[in-house]
């Protein structure tokens, strides 16, 4: 099963970085979104973070025309299904993964490999509800998708060993090494990491240290590059809150109840940098603490 085009669903943080290393690794990427704001909006991302690749010299110009050009984008999903691989990077909610799966299978084509940038959802129950569960699985990229060197691969309990390592070789082509999880709540990565930043939203939320004081804490006392709070808004509170809703639900296990803080946050409508007020507030020329 050899890869050349990859087709990326949804153009938001995730897409549009997945969709940028694929085209400097040489892939042909479909970048594809419902909303041509998003769309126009990823590509201007793309170029704006290559072109910070190539001052820092890690890329040449030439080699950023040539991904550049190697994207395109198109609002209609049955494009994709013309791809040799897909990965799925909408919203993290199952109903909405779910339908898209749905809408892409007329038109995909018989040996397409399916995945999904997950970051916590059963790999085996999305690739159920496909035509397809043995060339199904998980490929899960970390944020800032250009610079962090892990994917987490995810088999789903059919997945045959040919998909598994297209997908592996993907990985190798990408740079980037491979972590294999097995599929269960929120996989390795995600079962570890969040439920920090949540404990670390319940020492704010008792009052143990302010905002500062707990991301200075883990700096400078743990040597993370960001702190808990900070890398929460970097993630997304909505994201946040989604992955420990799925440990909750899926490992019935109250040590993984969200913090009332952090819904209280995302009830508000703030769910960190990409909307300009999480932990911090962005607004400003220097990032605020909210509390
Ligand atoms: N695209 C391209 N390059 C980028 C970039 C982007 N979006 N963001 C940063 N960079 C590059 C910079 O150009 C710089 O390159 P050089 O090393 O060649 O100089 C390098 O990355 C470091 O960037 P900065 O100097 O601007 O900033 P920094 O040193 O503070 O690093 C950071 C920024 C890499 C984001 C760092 O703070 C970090 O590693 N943070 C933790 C990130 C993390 O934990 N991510 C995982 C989140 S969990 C997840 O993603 C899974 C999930 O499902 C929720």
């Amino acid at each position: 099963m050899t890869i050349k085009s990859v087709g990326v669903i949804g153009a938001g943080q995730m897409g549009n970085g997945i969709a940028h290393v694929m085209a400097l690794a040489g892939y042909d990427v479909l970048l594809n979104d419902i909303s041509q704001a998003a769309l126009d909006k990823a590509r201007a991302t793309i170029e704006k973070n290559m072109v910070r690749q190539v001052s820092r010299g890690a890329i040449s110009e030439d080699e950023m025309k040539t991904a550049m050009g190697r994207m395109t984008t198109s609002m209609t999903l049955s494009d994709v299904g013309q791809t040799d691989l897909v990965i799925e990077s909408a919203t993290e909610r199952e109903s909405i993964k779910q339908a898209i799966f749905e809408d892409l299978l007329p038109s995909l084509k018989p040996n397409t490999i399916l995945t999904s940038n997950t970051s916590s959802i059963s790999i085996t129950r999305l690739a159920s509800r496909t035509d397809r569960p043995e060339r199904f699985m998980g490929f899960h990229f970390m944020n800032p998708v250009p610079v962090m060197k892990l994917v987490e691969l995810i088999r789903g309990i059919a997945t045959d060993e040919a998909t598994f390592n297209a997908c592996k070789e993907v990985v190798a082509r990408l740079g980037k090494t491979s972590a294999t999880a097995e599929d269960f709540p929120a996989f390795i990565v995600n079962r570890i990491l969040v439920p920090m930043i949540n404990e670390a939203v319940y020492t704010l939320y008792e009052g143990v240290g302010s905002i500062e004081s707990i991301d200075t804490s883990m700096k400078l006392g743990a040597a993370h590059p960001m702190g808990p709070l900070e890398l929460a808004d970097f993630i997304g509170l909505d994201t946040c809150l989604a992955i420990m809703n799925v440990l909750h639900d899926g490992l019935a296990d109250t040590k993984y109840r969200p913090c009332p803080l952090l819904t209280k946050y995302v009830e508000a409508g703030w769910l960190g940098r990409k909307t300009q007020r999480g932990f911090y507030d962005y607004r400003g020329e220097v990032p605020v603490p909210t509390r």
